[in-house]
């Protein structure tokens, strides 16, 4: 383990990865700090050694790229936590405005949606960690509308991490947007059951995806991937899904990524029949079910894409203050940015930002530490409220609602 130095590719750890801080299977040694972190962890590791090799051997030589699109964020987080807002609101606006429809039994028309999902493609290339942040922002009685957005966004994210093509994003978008259309089909009564359904309604409540397919099948204006990723988000790769048990070579890319992305909503909200769950177990409960419901790269590539300190997520310091996590800095995911909102003794305290991988250090001169993550609504702090009221901070003025 003293052999680690900076550039060193660590690719296996000593233990189930999921049971250490890090969250990410192969992660480049950047700094001391990381090599500081895997020294306290672990007590072997595996390091790449091809690329070594590679680096030491090739570094001159012109190679083909392996990504087919780079993305890169280079825009200050407080105009695109505005901007990223804006393109929310007006996406669930049009989703509310497609469900309703369908409920009704009108005629639909997807030309906003369309040019909504557009809006959310540009946001997230241009800084995918503000929109991750507003997936946080949930209203219970908003459910179906926020889940379509949010799967939506996480989608696309997803997807741009898969370094897919802006037009595909765009596909991919509307095929998240669109997933639960077949809901409003579905009886009220059962819809917002919160009692656990018995088989005859849990028979009807899966009918959604079917429902889904007829509403979208006829339409000329909708990319025809949509119609297939409503009819088969609840698949398996086993066969053990619904409503055909269809296996995993009918099942595709664009399915795969919704269906995670789906489950990870669906677990971190909180309904009228459960709580929800934090970030960290859902993504456990997606590693567990690698292989037989969720494809392994879509699942793996989304785990490290939430991370272990997901923005919108509150973050308690070993020294009990609490704090909103924001950001992290490109290549340091384990030291998120973090609007500090509650002192020790969790009364709220003027707000401002700390880096974590500045090492700052608390009133009593010790490094702050993170030391627990929780859901929006723990210690009686709501992300929503922040958001709402406009949060004005010294180095960082935004306001949500202008
Ligand atoms: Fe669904």
């Amino acid at each position: 383990m003293s052999e680690l130095t900076p550039g060193m590719h660590i690719v296996e750890l000593d233990r189930p990865w999921i049971e250490s801080p890090f969250l990410f299977q192969g992660f480049l040694l950047e700094t001391a700090e990381d090599i500081q972190m895997v020294q306290d962890v672990c007590r072997w590791v595996y390091v790449d050694v091809v690329e070594e090799e590679w680096q030491e051997y090739h570094g001159h030589q012109t190679i083909t790229p392996q990504r087919r699109t780079m993305y890169v964020e280079k825009q200050d987080m407080a105009q695109q936590l505005t901007r990223a807002n804006r393109t929310y609101q007006s996406t669930k606006h049009q989703i509310k405005y497609l469900l309703n429809t369908a409920y009704l039994g009108q005629a639909m028309s997807l030309e906003g949606a369309k040019e909504a999902v557009k809006d959310c493609v540009e946001r997230v290339i241009h800084n995918p960690t503000a929109i991750l942040w507003l997936t946080r922002l949930k209203h219970q009685d908003e459910y179906t509308a926020e889940h379509s957005v949010n799967v939506c966004l996480l989608a696309i994210a997803l997807g741009r991490e898969m370094d897919l093509a802006p037009y595909e994003l765009e596909n991919l978008g509307i095929c998240g947007l669109m997933h639960d259309i077949g809901k409003m089909k579905v009886p009220p009564e059962i819809l917002n059951k919160p009692d656990t359904l018995n088989p005859q309604e849990f028979a009807e409540m899966a009918r959604h995806t079917v429902y889904a397919r007829q509403l979208l099948m006829g339409r000329s204006d909708i990319y025809p991937g949509a119609v297939d990723v409503a009819y088969s988000h609840h698949e398996r790769l086993d066969g053990k899904g619904y409503p055909r048990g269809i296996d995993s070579s009918k099942i595709s890319l664009f399915t795969r990524i919704v269906t995670v992305a789906d489950a990870y909503d669906a677990m971190t909200s909180r309904r009228c029949y459960s709580e929800g769950m934090s970030s960290t177990e859902a993504l456990k409960i997606i590693h567990r079910h690698i292989g037989s419901q969720f494809d392994e790269e879509v699942a793996r590539k989304f785990i490290a894409m939430i991370g272990l300190y997901p923005p919108g997520y509150l973050l308690e310091m070993t020294n009990g203050e609490v704090g909103i996590i924001l950001s992290s800095d490109p290549g340091y995911s384990l030291k998120p940015k973090v609007i500090m909102v509650l002192g020790a003794d969790k009364q709220p305290q003027p707000e401002r930002i700390i880096n974590l991988a500045n090492a700052p250090q608390d009133d009593a001169g010790e490094f702050y530490k993170a030391a627990g993550v929780y859901r929006s609504g723990s210690f009686g702090v709501n992300i929503n409220d922040y958001l709402e009221k406009g949060l004005r901070i010294k180095g960082f003025d935004y306001q949500m609602n202008d």
